[in-house]
């Protein structure tokens, strides 16, 4: 038999077709949630099996059914590429009323996902351009994996390491470090997720206003991701909530409200974006998934998910994180130097294990060969020109799987990380 040719890759291709960190851990995420039912998975941005919301999208979809028009037309019809006017014009609504955001139905592009959504934003914003490459700029590692990869050209991205707050012994938190943040005129966008993946960090009003103000004299948008955040699911625990104004661009997801699987999101824009957006929307995807568009319209008519997101979905990440957080301070005790992020937000413990001897990668494969699935911290630092050593001393965390699942693996990476730092 022939040997089959090797694949021969465009640029495009090696750039996108490789392994990266994104596809490693949805890989192992995937596996450990149907072929490895044995794995304790810390690992994926999975949302947890509520009940109360799991029922509210049962009881949703029963509706969908039972109107058999309405469902026939979501399944059989594509959607202009931009979303369901219906849709588009309820969530415009939505904005105004519950977080007076000044937005019309021009302000909103559906998209097939938020990690779609940045890809088309990322690349449609940034990369090579008449006057050279143009930059994403984060302005706070460490900051989401999925990012990471989605650059279509060298240089395309670029990033500002944290100025580290040590508020005690076992807390720290991330703060922007504005003597270091630089908006050259090759900046073409800033970007932040808030509650940050992986960190738990919401930048506080100071932060953002400032950032805000960074973007607006240098004429860039700022793009917040709020894919746990404002307004659902609302998973973010001080007063404080971002502010969509025009100049600004803001992912807000279906997912994290308990619908992943319907890979849905939203791009609040200025107008010229969300047609600019819809426009590649059109050439990559033809058009969204209606099916959770057509969930949601009508829980858009009142204030339902936000307070599903206040009083479910938000109390419920609260009680988790502070159970992961004492199960891990329990564990891990005085017997090696450790602090976590402090949890403002998202669905994840961030854990710097001091001076760990060994880097993160190698103890998340010494825990995966004890089935607990973690992601090492490296893969949340990108846009860098040198090492950054910080990060591979920490570990992200979820904890949205069941509690036992949970206390288990915890209690095995303080095992794990005792031996390393003993030899
Ligand atoms: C910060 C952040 N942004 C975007 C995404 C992508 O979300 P989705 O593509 O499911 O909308 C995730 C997923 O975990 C995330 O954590």
């Amino acid at each position: 038999m022939k040997p089959t040719p090797a694949l021969q890759l465009s640029r495009t291709g090696q750039l996108l077709a490789g392994p990266s960190g994104i596809q490693e851990l949805m890989d192992d995420c995937g596996e450990a949630l149907t072929l490895h039912p044995d794995m304790r998975m810390l690992g994926g941005g999975q949302p947890a099996a509520i009940p109360e919301v799991q029922k509210l999208w049962r009881q949703r979809m029963n509706e969908l059914l039972a109107d058999g028009a309405a469902f026939d037309r979501t399944l059989l019809n594509y959607d202009p590429p931009a979303g369901s006017p219906a849709f588009r014009e309820a969530m415009a609504a939505f904005l105004k009323r519950e977080c007076g955001w000044d937005v019309t139905r021009e302000n909103i592009a559906v998209v097939p996902s938020s990690q779609t959504g940045f890809f088309l934003l990322f690349n449609m914003l940034a990369g090579e351009s008449a006057g050279g490459v143009r930059r994403i700029l984060f302005p706070l590692l460490p900051e989401y994996i999925g990012y990471a990869n989605q650059a279509l050209c060298a240089g395309q991205f670029s990033a500002v390491l944290p100025r580290i707050e040590e508020r005690d012994e076992h807390e720290i938190k991330y703060h922007v470090d504005f003597e270091k943040l630089k908006i050259t005129p090759d900046v073409a966008a800033m970007c932040v997720s808030c509650p940050t993946n992986p960190t738990g960090n919401v930048l506080t009003r100071e932060e953002f206003g400032r950032l805000r103000e960074l973007s607006r004299k240098h004429g860039i948008p700022l793009i917040i991701d709020n894919a746990y955040g404002h307004p659902f699911p609302g998973v973010l625990h001080g007063e404080w909530r971002p502010h969509w104004e025009p100049g600004m661009i803001f992912s807000i997801s279906l997912s994290k409200l308990g619908l992943p699987g319907v890979r849905t999101a939203v791009i609040v824009a200025d107008a010229p974006v969300v047609k600019a957006l819809s426009n590649m929307n059109a050439i990559v995807s033809l058009a969204n998934g209606n099916v959770g568009q057509a969930l949601v319209t009508p829980l858009l008519a009142d204030d339902r998910l936000l307070r599903l997101g206040r009083e479910v979905i938000r109390p419920f990440y609260q009680q988790r994180s502070e159970f992961a957080r004492q199960v891990l301070a329990n564990a891990l005790g005085d017997r090696l130097p450790w602090a976590l992020h402090v949890q403002e937000g998202a669905f994840f413990l961030w854990l710097w294990l001091k001076k760990l001897p060994i880097p993160a990668a190698e103890l998340y494969r010494r825990l995966k060969a004890r089935k607990v699935l973690v992601i090492p911290g490296h893969y949340f630092a990108y846009g860098l020109d040198h090492d950054w050593r910080h990060p591979h001393e920490c570990l992200r965390l979820t904890y949205s799987q069941p509690a036992s699942v949970v206390q288990e693996g915890l209690e095995i990476l303080a095992e794990e990380a005792v031996k390393a730092f003993a030899g």
